[in-house]
Formats: C-alpha cells, sequence, structure tokens
C-alpha cells in the first residue's frame, strides 16, 4: 500500500497559494485512502531552505510558523507524523549514498538547474556562476526526503513533478546497483488543481510580491482584494473568467462557484459586488484557521514539543531503510 510524504518549504509567510496548490490538496490526500497504511509524513525541509541562505533567525521563525499553519489548517499531529527535516540528519547521510549511484546529468537536466543555467547564459555569466552545489544535488536530497520512508505517494504542486520523477530514477540506478532495496514512489499532482492566480493575474508567488498571507486579517483581505487587476465592464456587460473567478473558485463551496460564473458569463454582476464575494469567502476559509494559528504561535516551546515528538517517529520510521541501506552497500559491518 502506498504511504504518502510531501515536505513545505520553509520561505517566508505561507500565502493563500501555498495553501490551495498544496497544502489543502496534500492534507485531503492524508484523509483519504490514497494515503495507504502508515501515518501520512509531512515535514518542513529547513536543509532545503539552506540554498539561499536565510538569515538563521528567520529560517527556525519559518519553520515555527508553517508547522502552526498545518495545524491550524487541519494536520492532527498525533496522527500524522510532522517533523523538522533537520531533526532527521539520516536524510544527509542517505542522500550521499543516493549521489553515488546517481548520474550526474540526471541533474544538469533539472528545471531549477537549467533555469539558473539559462540566466547566467543570458547575462553572459559563465554557465554555473553564483550556482551552489546545493542548488545543483537539490534533487539527490529531495529524493533522500522520500526513499527514507519507502513513501509511495508524494503529493505535489505541478513544479514540484520533475523532482519526484528524478526521485523515482534515482531509486532505480541504486536498485540496479544493489537489489531491490528502495520503493520508488511516484508524484500525486492534482490535475485539477488550479495555478493560483495573484494580485496581477500571475501565479501566486512570493517572487512577484502577489500573494496574500494566510494569517492576514479581515481589512488586509479586503484591502488586497480589491486591488486585483480588472477592466472597466460595468455589471450589466458579461465578463470572462478573471482573477477574481479562479480565487473564487479555489476558496468558495463549488454550488456558490458555478452561481458566479453564470452571472459573469450572463451578464448582471459588477467586479464590486463580485469582489465582496471574494473577500468573504477567503475570510470564511481562513478565519478559523487564523484564530488557531495565532494561538498556537503564541505557544513556541509547544510547537517546538509537537516537532521533537514528530522527530521521534520519523527517525523510527527511517531506521530500517537505513539499515538495509547500510547492509547492502557494505557500509558497516554485516
Ligand atoms: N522541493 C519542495 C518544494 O520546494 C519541498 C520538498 C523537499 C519536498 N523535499 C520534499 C516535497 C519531498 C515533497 C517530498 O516545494
Amino acid at each position: 500500500m502506498p504511504r504518502m510524504i510531501t515536505g513545505i518549504k520553509p520561505t517566508g509567510r505561507p500565502h493563500l497559494g501555498n495553501y490551495l496548490g498544496m497544502i489543502r490538496p496534500a492534507l485531503d490526500l492524508a484523509r483519504s485512502a490514497g494515503a495507504g497504511d502508515g501515518a501520512p509524513l509531512f515535514f518542513v525541509p529547513d536543509y532545503h531552505a539552506l540554498t539561499i541562505t536565510p538569515p538563521p533567525a528567520e529560517l527556525r521563525a519559518a519553520v515555527l510558523d508553517l508547522t502552526a499553519t498545518l495545524i491550524a489548517f487541519g494536520l492532527d499531529p498525533d496522527r500524522d507524523i510532522l517533523y523538522r527535516q533537520s531533526d532527521l540528519p539520516e536524510v544527509c547521510e542517505l542522500t550521499w549514498i543516493l549521489g553515488c549511484t546517481c548520474a550526474k546529468g540526471l541533474l544538469n537536466r533539472a528545471h531549477a538547474y537549467k533555469a539558473a543555467v539559462a540566466d547566467n547564459l543570458a547575462h553572459g555569466r559563465q554557465a554555473d556562476h553564483g550556482i551552489g552545489f546545493g542548488v545543483y544535488s537539490y534533487p539527490v536530497l529531495m529524493a533522500a526526503d522520500i526513499l527514507l520512508h519507502r513513501a509511495a505517494a508524494v503529493p505535489v504542486g505541478r513544479d514540484q513533478r520533475q523532482h519526484v520523477e528524478i526521485a523515482r530514477d534515482v531509486a532505480e540506478s541504486f536498485n540496479r546497483a544493489y537489489g531491490p532495496v528502495l520503493v520508488v514512489p511516484e508524484p500525486v499532482v492534482d490535475e485539477r488543481m488550479m495555478t493560483v492566480p495573484g494580485l496581477d493575474g500571475r501565479k501566486m508567488s512570493k517572487s512577484y510580491g502577489n500573494q496574500l498571507a494566510l494569517a492576514a486579517p479581515p481589512d488586509e483581505i479586503r484591502r488586497w482584494v480589491s486591488r486585483i487587476v480588472t477592466d472597466s465592464r460595468p455589471p450589466a456587460e458579461p465578463k470572462e473568467p478573471d482573477t477574481i473567478l479562479a480565487l473564487y473558485r479555489g476558496v468558495a463551496p463549488d454550488a456558490e462557484a458555478r452561481d458566479l460564473e453564470r452571472r459573469y458569463r450572463t451578464g448582471g454582476v459588477g467586479y464590486a459586488e463580485a469582489k465582496a464575494l471574494l473577500a468573504d469567502a477567503i475570510e470564511r476559509l481562513v478565519g478559523p484557521a487564523r484564530e488557531r494559528h495565532a494561538e498556537l504561535m503564541a505557544d513556541p516551546a509547544g510547537l517546538r514539543d509537537i516537532l521533537a515528538r514528530g522527530a521521534g517517529r520519523a527517525r523510527e520510521s527511517a531506521a530500517g531503510t537505513i539499515a538495509a541501506v547500510r547492509a547492502a552497500t557494505g557500509l558497516g559491518w554485516a
């Protein structure tokens, strides 16, 4: 039976795009039969976050913020295993071992690395200028996260699908060298899952500065929604689906989303009304979690305790794989 794992990177304050694009689908999968046997695993990949060398205090704060966010939106730390990646240093040992059977050429083809190289070349710089080994080997660390727990199902956003495919290749090349030790994982990408647009209609992303923080209070939500760019069609005129409607589909119940879509197509709804509906629907979705998040953040020691307990369970989950990998490769004594 497939077991599920996913990691959510601690970079900045979590926003609505993170929630709709990956946190909610992963929590939905964890609560469904698709999660398979064994507790679903969620972790905060702080080793991965080091590729951008964040200030240490910011990194730790982001880990706690994300931990509180996941719990506020329904992760159950007693049932699910929630841990911080760096509390499981076995993942670094496995990264090295996997790197020894993983072809370097496989990593040359990773989208994130290729994009960094293309950017350098476009600016007349050397291909690898400023690209750290961490960025280059990022997919191997990610493979280790997954393979360490023999996880088979990995819910991710579309942008992470290739990384899970690389993890498959990494597992297969290890198994070719040493026998069938590792479970080959599958990406689970919800194809209906929209690319969540931000203020300007582009993908919601911190790097575009077009995001809405999940912890935003009601007045900030309203102000943010009011700034969504629209055309100037009056209420009576029919309208094409736009950013407002795309976000509404993500946050409102299906029937209400269909209703607004119909009114867009036939005419009879103005942007001001649509924006008010959207702001209300966002508030209904995030309001209760915002309060729970604030309570959790007020008790950092409690959050650290949750992560410590999760790490203990994660290390138990990883112990069998590390032992099997060491035995298969000739490390330690047989
Ligand atoms: N790379 C993922 C991201 O940027 C985070 C991540 C790290 C991850 N390790 C993982 C996701 C393992 C799924 C499984 O979003």
